[in-house]
């Protein structure tokens, strides 16, 4: 059954690529902006931007007023129990070096932090190079052959030398669900820290950090249908206290004088310096564009999506699907057909989609592939850019077979 998405006429992204001939097909790198999100921005540049928390002025307190806003509507939207558990950063990425760096001075030689097999480099460099910092050993968890972190290794590799384990909750890749609930039942029961990768489940379904149980997850606003600039960083009471401050500057302090300093606790002491007023306020406008989409329409679209791109993608010869998706999001390579002479046709038929190692090296390599092709797609799109994109496709294939 073809899909319309009742939603496309509200992203005028999609419908300005569209006019130019593109099918945008690379949601989960970044997404296309709701309406609603592009006026927010605009209308607090218009209505006079100012600056947060420090000024007594009405345009000052206005802004104050819509970011603090902002922090309250996360807070709904991942459940946290409180809007002060929210810190703002300025993308996933910094999110997971404010954890990095704030956990540091806690971990010694020889203490172990686990990640696995499928991160995005986000969740591997940071620890990685603190593992070198520090001495401590950085163990990774291997994957089964439907590209699931693998429980029965998980078992064996976490131990009481385990401090923190930081795992992805859906792969950017391999576009599968993980099994968190038993990975963070088994980090807790060595009493580490849990840290989530929720930069793309976030994007599927509603997540509840309570239930999930974790101490620290992370997304960022670009991939939510928000402005690029701003990522966020959910944390337990008690996890947040345990994070020594990392970036210096205004507005994280309490006192100052020349010789030494005492900070504010979270969220405002982890977000040093101005702020991306703009794109939180315009986060914010997301969130509530999303909120009053009817939930259970946009699932069954984005499910009738993911079963037709997974159909289309098994009926091509020489297909090697990477993981088993769960989402529509799917990565692939052709037998005997270069990922990046795939691409190169594909993008010269107006078709973007993303080629090479999605930021997930060693997950590539471990495949024993320089690179794959992915395709993710967002709640705008629907069976008409899926025709194009296989209509593209088979070109392509017919070209390079
Ligand atoms: C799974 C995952 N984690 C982390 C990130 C990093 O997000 P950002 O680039 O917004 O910092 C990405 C972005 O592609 C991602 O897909």
């Amino acid at each position: 059954m073809p899909t319309h998405s009742p939603w496309r006429a509200d992203f005028p992204g999609i419908l300005a690529l569209e006019a130019e001939g593109q099918t945008y097909l690379d949601s989960a790198a970044t997404a296309q902006k709701p309406r609603a999100m592009l006026d927010a921005l605009l209308g607090y540049y218009t209505g006079g931007a100012a600056n947060v928390h420090r000024a007594q002025h009405l345009p000052g307190e206005r802004a104050t007023r819509a970011f603090e806003a902002t922090r309250e509507k996360v807070a709904q939207w991942l459940n946290a129990p409180g809007a002060e558990q929210i810190v703002f950063t300025r993308s996933a990425t910094e999110a997971f070096n404010l954890l990095a760096y704030g956990l540091e001075q806690r971990l010694q030689p020889g203490d172990e932090i686990v990640i696995s097999a499928l991160e995005h480099h986000a969740n591997l460099l940071p620890w990685q190079q603190l593992a070198l910092r520090r001495q401590l050993k950085l163990v990774v968890l291997p994957l089964d052959s439907h590209g699931l972190i693998d429980l029965t290794h998980a078992g064996q590799l976490i131990s009481s030398r385990t401090r923190l384990l930081a795992v992805s909750q859906l792969s950017n890749v391999l576009g599968c669900w993980q099994p968190l609930q038993p990975l963070l039942a088994l980090a807790k029961a060595q009493g580490a820290l849990t840290v989530v990768d929720g930069t793309q489940g976030v994007v599927h379904g509603r997540h509840d950090v309570q239930a999930l149980g974790c101490d620290f997850y992370i997304c960022s606003s670009h991939k939510l249908y928000g402005p690029d600039g701003v990522g966020l960083l959910y944390g337990r009471p008690q996890a947040l206290e345990q994070l020594a401050h990392w970036q210096f500057g205004g507005e994280m302090l309490l006192h100052t004088d020349y010789a030494s300093a005492s900070f504010r606790a979270a969220p405002l002491g982890f977000e040093a310096g101005t702020p991306p007023i703009a794109s939180v306020i315009a986060l914010g406008a997301s969130l509530d564009y999303l909120n009053n989409l009817d939930a259970s329409a946009v699932s069954a679209h984005e499910a009738a999506l993911h079963a037709e791109l997974q159909a289309g993608l098994q009926q091509r010869q020489g297909m090697r699907l990477l993981g088993t998706p769960n989402v529509a999001l799917a990565s692939f390579v052709v037998e005997g057909v270069h990922h990046a002479d795939l691409a190169h046709l594909l993008s010269e038929q107006g078709i973007a989609v993303r080629a090479g190692h999605h930021c997930a090296m060693p997950l590539l390599h471990g495949l024993g592939l320089s690179g794959a092709i992915r395709v993710s797609l967002g709640l705008y799109n629907d069976s008409a850019d899926l025709r194009r994109f296989f209509a593209a496709l088979d070109q392509a294939l017919e070209l390079l077979q």
